[in-house]
């Protein structure tokens, strides 16, 4: 069986394989310690973290839907403080790489944010969250205009020497326009896609079901969208992308290489089953290796191919 080296670096982000679970997903790692290998993850992306604590939003903030989930949690968080003191201790001891996930309400607070976790030990880079859909200031509102993503993602980069990446939302009319702009602000990558903008209504009661009304719709529902996102970005943007929507088996990871990305998030389907994305690593690679890749980055991009190309596969007799 061909052995397969399963690294990859997104600029200065050096990671052991390619396989993250979701911001939003996965607390901050400690909760899922005794369910899942974590060591085996190539990063874990934290829950957003903002300067000040955060009570989120009016319950319930989760409704099942027919393949995924809807939720509006309104970035509930303790705080940048209490992260760096009760939180970042556990994660400088695992193997994956550290990527917090940061939230501001304005500009200044993203720099703000980005200034304080710079440096510290333990956190390798850094998600800029400018795609919630939960939250009446800041998320989604600096993601849908192009020029606001640039502003935000150019003064996180500026004000931190940690690789950054820019979680973008698909509850846009133009994503490749927005991805073109942030891709000049001196990021190292985008991670594509947030949640998309949905709702559920109780028949009964003709009332919403999530106490904020409106949430964001994830799981294999929204995989075809995430898709097609990843594919057109990758087609007009010169910057490593990572896939996220809607991914429960390796198949679904694979996809996403296939359409240009160069990693992936496994995010709601830990919900279901917390040893998803082991299995994902793990399907991943012996895929790649059925296939007589030397490398899982050699399943990258073959969507974008007019005919399919071999990667690193050895040519009968070589
Ligand atoms: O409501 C939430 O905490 C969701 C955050 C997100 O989708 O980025």
């Amino acid at each position: 069986m061909t052995k397969v080296n399963t690294a990859l670096s997104i600029g200065e982000l050096k990671l052991a394989n390619p396989v993250m679970v979701a911001s939003g997903t996965f607390g901050f790692g400690e909760e899922y310690a005794d369910l899942m290998d974590v060591n085996a993850l190539g990063a874990v992306v934290t829950k957003g973290v903002s300067l000040e604590a955060r009570r989120g939003n009016p319950p319930p903030r989760t409704i099942e839907t027919p393949a995924g989930m809807l939720n509006s949690v309104g970035l509930e968080n303790p705080g940048v403080e209490v992260f760096l003191r009760d939180k970042l201790p556990w994660l400088r001891k695992i193997k994956p790489a550290v990527i917090v996930n940061i939230f501001g309400s304005t500009i200044e607070e993203y720099g703000r944010l980005a200034q304080r976790l710079d440096g510290q030990e333990g956190i390798d880079a850094l998600e800029v969250n400018i795609s919630c859909p939960n939250v009446k200031q800041g998320g989604i509102a600096f993601g849908s205009d192009a020029d606001l993503a640039y502003q935000v993602s150019a003064h996180v980069a500026k004000s931190c020497h940690l690789p950054v990446l820019v979680k973008c939302s698909p509850n846009v009319t133009d994503l490749v326009a927005i991805a073109k702009r942030v891709a000049d602000a001196g990021v190292a990558g985008l991670t594509l896609i947030n949640t998309l903008r949905g709702m559920a209504i109780d028949y009964r009661t003709g009332r919403p079901m999530l106490g904020n009304g409106i949430g964001g719709l994830s799981g294999p529902a929204i995989r075809p969208v995430a898709i097609r996102a990843v594919f057109e970005v990758c087609a007009a943007v010169d910057l490593p992308v990572v896939g996220c929507g809607g991914i429960v088996q390796w198949q679904d990871a694979v996809e996403f290489m296939r359409a240009g990305a160069c990693a992936v998030q496994v995010g709601s389907a830990t919900f279901r089953n917390p040893k998803t994305a082991n299995g994902v690593l793990a399907g991943m690679t012996a895929f790649a290796a059925e296939q007589g890749l030397h490398s899982t980055q050699s399943l990258m991009v073959t969507a974008h191919a007019k005919s399919v190309p071999t990667g690193d596969r050895k040519e009968p007799g070589a």
